[in-house]
């Protein structure tokens, strides 16, 4: 298998293209003072937003948030994937694209993921031709038919049918017991969470008498199903389990069907079902898409606003869908860099999209989308519900709870706009706000509620939550962005730090991309943005460097490697500051109340030792 291509060689591909020249070469740049302009191709404008950089080999939009490097901009603008775009500009410029050797690791890796996809392929078309051709399935149709969707749509949604039995899957896609791949598609079909082997070592069929939804990635690739029962049966709907190739937290359903679709994308709706999707573009609003039984998180949202700038989140208006949207608002609060933008619609109780849309229409459901609350005025309203707002008590309280979220957006201008707002609504100066933002406790969302009692019990039955990471302290995650950012619009401020580095053994991955930042800098002092952009583009890291690359450091040049070191210094005293918020959160904690004197004074000692010991640094 081929390895993946050397970044010496991405590097000097980079070093040898003009990103003026390629650009140009697909959209037509007009200068404008010491950057290029057009209107941007990744968007519809009638006013060019779209500005490329010359000297840092970057563009960026202004209006749709796109950017990267010359090779970013070639897959963006050409559909193809990072090894594509690399050949194609490669062979434009005369150079042989040169690999490295995977390792074996890796290279393992790779095969197992890779041997899944045909077998889910198959899956799927055997589960599609199913609904077709099984005896059992005219129930299955009807079903379908009863809500309301046609043959086209069930097409293109792949729709199928598991049959009724243990293992109709099994036979068909593993064949006769004695034949000689058995075991080995039996493996495959493990792996790919397809079948089930219980504790007597017996393999059945996981999807048994349902309709069935087949995921796909966003190139297209199925990667697991979920799948409906056809009555009233118990678990409503059964999804796949995590599998090498399907990771819950990071996909949503109906995205590539959505961008398939040829909408213009300017804003995606995020529902609750699959149905919901699926019923939406029946009715001609292709642009839906769904977690999967999962909450939204941060990944989500990073992956829909790579696509469009633009989100309404869709939920119940009932106890269980205000709490989902919250956790949505968590989630979408440090994505929120300027043009972007987020929107909450609550429905009735007992409605769902899927139901608004066949009872009121097409139109109806847009015009409510378009009238989504904006993130803001939903942030205020729920935090503020129980408070007393015309009294100078309540108002204080409610900037004191938004002031921490508040403070997970991204420096920008539509942080700042936020602040006017919640000025407004507590009469205070937004200068007073952002004075007391610093003195308040770093924002912690609530952990994932305990489910407990038997699953039955529980009014809406759902798949167990993941096992979320902590999420990460803003503080650490604003000073470290700030950071990046300076370094990718001024990488020559990394000299400003001195040897030793403050920031070792802090235990953030944020913090541990930028020390890896400042070590490729500190070998390579000639790297400039796109160097950087290109060094990690592909990876999840990339996405944070393209999004920072497009925000512009207002930053007087010369003032900028001061800046730099000092808010390294910063960060590095960071977890000793949290500790000591933390060591207050607790005396405070009610379960303090329970500990034994002992174990109080212990806690205080070990607190002012920590104070003590930070005021001797
Ligand atoms: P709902 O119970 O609201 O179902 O679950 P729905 O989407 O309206 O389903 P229909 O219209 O009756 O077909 C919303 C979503 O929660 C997840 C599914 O993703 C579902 O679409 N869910 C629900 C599960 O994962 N498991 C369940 O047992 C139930
Ligand atoms: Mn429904």
């Amino acid at each position: 298998m081929a390895g993946r291509i050397a970044q010496t060689f991405i590097d000097d591909l980079l070093d040898r293209l003009d990103i003026v020249d390629v650009i140009d070469r697909r959209v037509k740049l007009k200068k404008s003072g010491k950057n290029y302009s057009a209107r941007c191709p990744f968007h519809d404008e009638k006013t060019p937003s779209f500005s490329v950089n010359p000297d840092k080999q970057f563009y960026y939009c202004f209006g749709c948030g796109a950017g990267g490097n010359a090779i970013g901009f070639v897959m963006d603008y050409e559909n193809i994937d990072f090894p594509q775009a690399v050949e194609t500009l490669a062979s434009h410029a005369g150079l042989q694209v040169v690999r490295e050797q995977l390792t074996q690791h890796e290279q393992q890796r790779e095969e197992k993921r890779s041997g899944l996809y045909p077998i889910l392929e198959q899956a799927s078309r055997f589960f599609q031709s199913q609904l077709r051709r099984h005896p059992a399935a005219g129930q299955a149709v009807a079903y379908l038919k009863g809500r309301g969707l046609t043959g086209v749509i069930a097409q293109r949604y792949g729709l199928g049918f598991a049959p009724p039995g243990w293992d109709n899957l099994i036979s068909a896609l593993a064949g006769p017991e004695d034949s000689d791949e058995y075991e080995e598609q039996l493996q495959l079909l493990l792996q790919a969470g397809l079948i089930i082997e219980n504790d007597q070592g017996r393999r059945y069929d996981r999807f048994r008498n349902r309709i069935v939804y087949p995921i796909r990635d966003q190139r297209g690739r199925v990667i697991a199903f979920g799948g409906r029962v056809l009555g009233d049966d118990k678990p409503k709907y059964l999804n796949s389990p995590e599998t090498d190739v399907f990771h819950k937290g990071r996909e949503l359903y109906g995205l590539f069907e959505a961008r398939k679709s040829g909408r213009d994308l300017n804003k995606l709706v995020v529902v609750e079902g699959y149905m919901d999707v699926i019923a939406l573009a029946q009715h001609d609003i292709p642009f839906a898409t769904a977690t999967l039984g999962t909450a939204t998180s941060e990944q989500h949202l990073d992956r829909i606003y790579r696509i469009c700038p633009e989100v309404v989140f869709c939920f119940d208006g009932d106890e269980a869908g205000r709490k989902a949207a919250f956790r949505a608002l968590e989630a979408t609060l440090p994505t929120l860099t300027d043009g972007r933008e987020a929107r909450f619609l609550f429905l009735p109780e007992g409605e769902d999209p899927d139901t608004i849309v066949r009872g009121m229409g097409t139109d109806h459901f847009l015009n409510l989308i378009d009238h989504g609350t904006p993130m803001e005025e939903f942030l205020f309203d729920t935090l503020g519900q129980d408070l007393d707002l015309t009294a100078p008590a309540g108002r204080a309280r409610l900037a004191q709870a938004a002031l921490p979220m508040m403070a997970l957006i991204p420096p920008g201008i539509y942080k700042q706009l936020v602040f006017q707002a919640l000025a407004e609504r507590t009469g205070m100066a937004v200068g007073d706000l952002k004075t007391l933002v610093d003195t308040l406790p770093v924002y912690q969302p609530a952990p994932p509620p305990i489910t407990g009692g038997e699953p039955e019990l529980q009014p809406r039955q759902r798949e167990p939550l993941p096992v979320v990471e902590t999420k990460k302290p803003t503080a650490f995650r604003n000073l470290t962005e700030s950071a990046i950012r300076m370094l990718l619009h001024h990488p020559e401020s990394v000299r400003s730090l001195s040897d030793s580095d403050p920031l070792h053994g802090i235990d953030d991955p944020d913090v541990m991309f930028l020390r890896e930042i400042i070590a490729l800098l500190q070998k390579r002092p000639d790297s400039n943005t796109a160097t950087l952009l290109g060094y990690w583009h592909g990876t999840p890291q990339g996405e944070l460097l393209n999004r920072l690359s497009g925000q512009e450091n207002l930053l007087p040049k010369d003032g900028v490697g001061s800046e730099f070191s000092d808010l390294v210094r910063h960060l590095g005293q960071l977890p000793e500051r949290q500790d000591q918020a933390a060591q207050v959160d607790k005396m405070k904690d009610p379960y303090y109340a329970d500990l034994s004197e002992d174990e109080k004074l212990k806690i205080k000692l070990d607190f002012q030792r920590r104070l003590q010991l930070k005021a001797r640094k």
